[in-house]
């Protein structure tokens, strides 16, 4: 009897760990479930550890705050973080912004909060001054205004 109950005390601790061997094999793999705002995603290995998960954004955006992560052994994708080191859950697709330009002695126009990829601006002069650089510039994909800096110069020669 006793050494009834040590053979299955013995083969219940073997299924026991086997079952938890199989628990291990399942979670080694990450959430297949991931989303981008505005975009798509792009995997290797098929989202086992190891695996690489590419945020991918359309012409004119980028993936923010990652533009990718990596599954960890256990089973969860590599964080996120903004600059300011806190963690963010969902990727979303940002559109490059170029800066706000400016002008002295001049105006610009349309004035926006922001300019986005394809936005562009005019420069004009105050009365007396000459336009130099582009008198129209575009915000480009990268982030950068096409063109050169527009700069007033008092029109006396
Ligand atoms: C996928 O995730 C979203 C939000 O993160 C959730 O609402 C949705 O139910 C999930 N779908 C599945 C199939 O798990
Ligand atoms: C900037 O790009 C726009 C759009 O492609 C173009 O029309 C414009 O002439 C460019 N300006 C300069 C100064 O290159």
């Amino acid at each position: 009897m006793g050494l009834v109950r040590i053979a299955s005390l013995i083969l219940f601790v073997f299924l026991g760990s086997a079952y938890q061997d199989e628990n291990i094999n399942n979670v080694a793999s990450c959430d297949l479930n991931i989303t981008i705002n505005g975009g798509t995603i792009a995997l290797s290995k098929g989202g086992a550890v190891g695996s690489i998960l590419k945020y991918i954004c359309p012409f004119g955006f980028y993936p923010y705050p990652a533009s990718s992560r990596t599954c960890w052994a256990n089973g969860k994708w590599s964080l996120m973080r903004n600059p300011r080191r806190r963690i963010i859950r969902n990727a979303e697709c940002r559109a490059f912004k170029c800066p706000k330009p400016s002008i002295e002695q001049g105006t610009f126009f349309p004035n926006s909060v922001s300019y986005v990829a394809g936005d562009s601006v005019n420069f004009e002069c105050d009365d007396g001054y000459k336009l130099l650089g582009s008198e129209g510039r575009t915000c480009l994909i990268n982030g950068r205004w096409n063109g050169t800096t527009a700069v007033c110069e008092d029109g006396c020669e």
